[in-house]
């Protein structure tokens, strides 16, 4: 399969250059910026599954004139692939063949106007004045022509860089220029060099698809392999020399991603190797138990063992109410009943575990993939004994951890998950524990389960208001697909009201609703003010232990999305 790699400086769009790539059906990978360029990573040696056609440098915050600016490994501009610098790749490209970039007087940033001077171009020779493009390398000018077919003559970009190109390399030339004056496309005239000041992978940036289409395609001649009934048929394989006959292991959380994973496994797998363990920790979401039972069921499930333990997950939740001790209190319980529960089902040593890891997962754990992130909250289902030990037998196996979330949803429904499964916002391993602020009691759950079904529900029956946000590109949806994650936060407060004639004295309940990418950052959903009333008012009168609601519009940073 072709391949795309994306070195990654630490630009805050870097992922999404990896999403737009795999969008147009090409597979790519994100990997640190300096990381030394093996054979195997280039696939030099021809032994792995996928050819690398190409490389796109990210963004970054940093300058390419300082120590904190990462460098690649020079190889990239020997190893003939063809290379695309975004913003800080274009400076970096530029300043690593001897060009200069220094910082604007001011920074820009935000939506620029550029402009394409194709009579620089020799590809389209009624238009070449220039002797020195004409006597250029005629590859090159094949692949520069194929590059600029993705422009417009001009378009509105969207740029954020605080350094500009002052003097090109030998042999940059450029292509494009922003209103401002400064370059914005540039390219090689003898190598496959291509460099962009502005962001093409921001929706923002008018046509930035089809620029990198025209590269991936294009320059890179890439085909596009990436579907996920491919990815289906490559796990069964990659599965079937791995595993054999052993039986397979996944612990499943309601979510989507073990969900999924777990329906992966039943659909590769015989169904007679695959146990399913799911805890009811009653700190879950309303019928949750139910619905992902249904599903696995339907997919064929035989072994699905669901171990009731709400009751050990309340007593030791008691009289907790700092969030850390509570995330530990439940970390440390699900350990304790995994093993036991691992224990009692007798399966023999050669037993694999399977995890629903995703590929933004492996971004947050900083394994290597990506920047890293910095521990917010203790995440408690990132490790446990029965994880380590599998780990040093090399008896892990992560089915997802190639995939997006998004990714993860289209695969679900490719092989036959529930759609009220394949659709459900994300859910934090400890549950509604974090949603309720201070100590946890099974009434406070109640209560918060049936305020929170009654928002959900709301939320799947009314239609996202069609001037939908900026950037977002579903079309007659629910509000419910619209939003990225939504919920009902229990406060530790009470507040009084009237209900008839009688006082009340009832919880009050923060609601809230984010749109974001990957949930590493998220901003406040902006409801229409009618869909906040109605809903509200739905909750107080229906949820009768709710006195009160408001809404929470705080994004992240610095908030995060959950209030624990
Ligand atoms: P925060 O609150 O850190 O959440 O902004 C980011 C995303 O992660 C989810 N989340 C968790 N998921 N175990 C999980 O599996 C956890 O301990 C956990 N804490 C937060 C949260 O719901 C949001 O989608």
């Amino acid at each position: 399969m072709d391949k795309i790699i994306v070195l990654d400086f630490g630009s805050q769009t870097t992922q999404l250059i990896g999403r737009r790539v795999r969008d147009m059906g090409v597979y790519s990978e994100v990997i640190p910026g300096d990381t030394p360029l093996t054979d195997e990573i280039l696939n030099s040696n021809g032994k792995g599954p996928d050819k690398v056609r190409g490389i796109i440098l990210s963004g970054s915050p940093e300058s390419v004139y300082t120590k904190e600016g990462a460098v690649p490994d020079q190889k990239i501009y020997t190893c003939g692939l063809p290379l695309l610098g975004i913003c800080y790749g274009l400076q970096r490209m530029n300043h690593d063949q001897g060009g200069k970039v220094e910082p604007l007087p001011k920074r820009e940033y935000g939506r620029i106007g550029v402009k394409i001077n194709n009579k620089n171009s020799n590809a389209d020779d009624s238009n070449t004045t220039n002797s020195d493009v004409k006597n250029s390398n005629t590859v090159n000018s094949n692949l520069v022509a194929l590059f600029l077919a993705g422009f417009a003559p001009s378009f509105t970009a969207w740029m954020s860089h605080g350094d500009t190109l002052t003097t090109l390399a030998d042999g940059f030339r450029e292509y494009g220029i922003s209103d401002t004056g400064y370059p914005a496309v540039v390219i090689h005239d003898t190598k496959p060099y291509f460099g962009l000041q502005f962001h093409p992978e921001v929706t923002h940036c008018e046509g930035g698809t089809k620029i990198l289409s025209a590269f991936v395609f294009g320059v890179c001649g890439a085909a596009a392999g990436w579907t996920m009934e491919q990815y289906v048929e490559e796990v069964r394989a990659s599965l079937a020399k791995r595993v054999g006959d052993n039986p397979v292991l996944l612990l499943i959380s309601g979510g989507v991603d073990s969900t999924v994973a777990g329906a992966l496994l039943l659909k590769t797998l015989k169904s007679d190797q695959v146990h399913l363990m799911y805890m009811d920790t009653g700190l879950m979401r309303k019928d949750e138990t139910k619905t992902v039972k249904a599903a696995l069921e339907k997919l064929g499930a035989r072994h699905l063992h669901i171990i009731q333990c709400e009751e050990e997950f309340l007593e030791a939740l008691k009289g907790l109410e700092e969030p850390e001790a509570k995330r530990r209190a439940i970390g440390d319980l699900f350990i304790t009943i995994q093993e036991r529960e691992v224990a009692r089902l007798g399966l023999p040593d050669s037993c694999f575990l399977a995890q629903g890891t995703l590929y933004t997962d492996l971004i947050e754990s900083g394994k290597g993939v990506g920047k890293k992130a910095h521990l917010i909250k203790s995440h408690h289902n990132v490790g446990s004994p029965l994880v380590d030990a599998k780990r040093k037998l090399g008896r892990i196996i992560e089915p997802l951890d190639k995939l997006y979330k998004d990714e993860v949803r289209r695969l679900g429904r490719i092989i036959g998950v529930d759609e009220e499964v394949v659709r459900r916002h994300p859910f934090p391993g400890p549950g509604l524990a974090v949603r309720i602020i201070g100590e946890v009691t099974k009434e406070k759950c109640d209560i918060l389960r049936d305020a929170d079904a009654v928002f959900i529900e709301e939320l799947k029956r009314r239609r996202a208001p069609s001037i939908a946000r900026e950037g977002s590109y579903k079309q007659d949806v629910s509000l419910y697909d619209e939003i990225w994650q939504a919920f009902a936060v229990l406060l530790p407060i009470r507040s009084v009201g009237v209900a008839g004639d009688v006082r009340k004295y009832g919880w009050v309940l923060a609601l809230r609703a984010i749109v974001s990418a990957d949930g590493m950052t998220a901003d406040v959903y902006p409801f229409p003010t009618k869909d906040l009333l109605e809903i509200s008012t739905r909750i107080t009168n229906t949820v009768k232990d709710i006195g009160r609601v408001t809404y929470d519009i705080s994004s992240k940073p610095p908030a995060t999305i959950e209030w624990e």
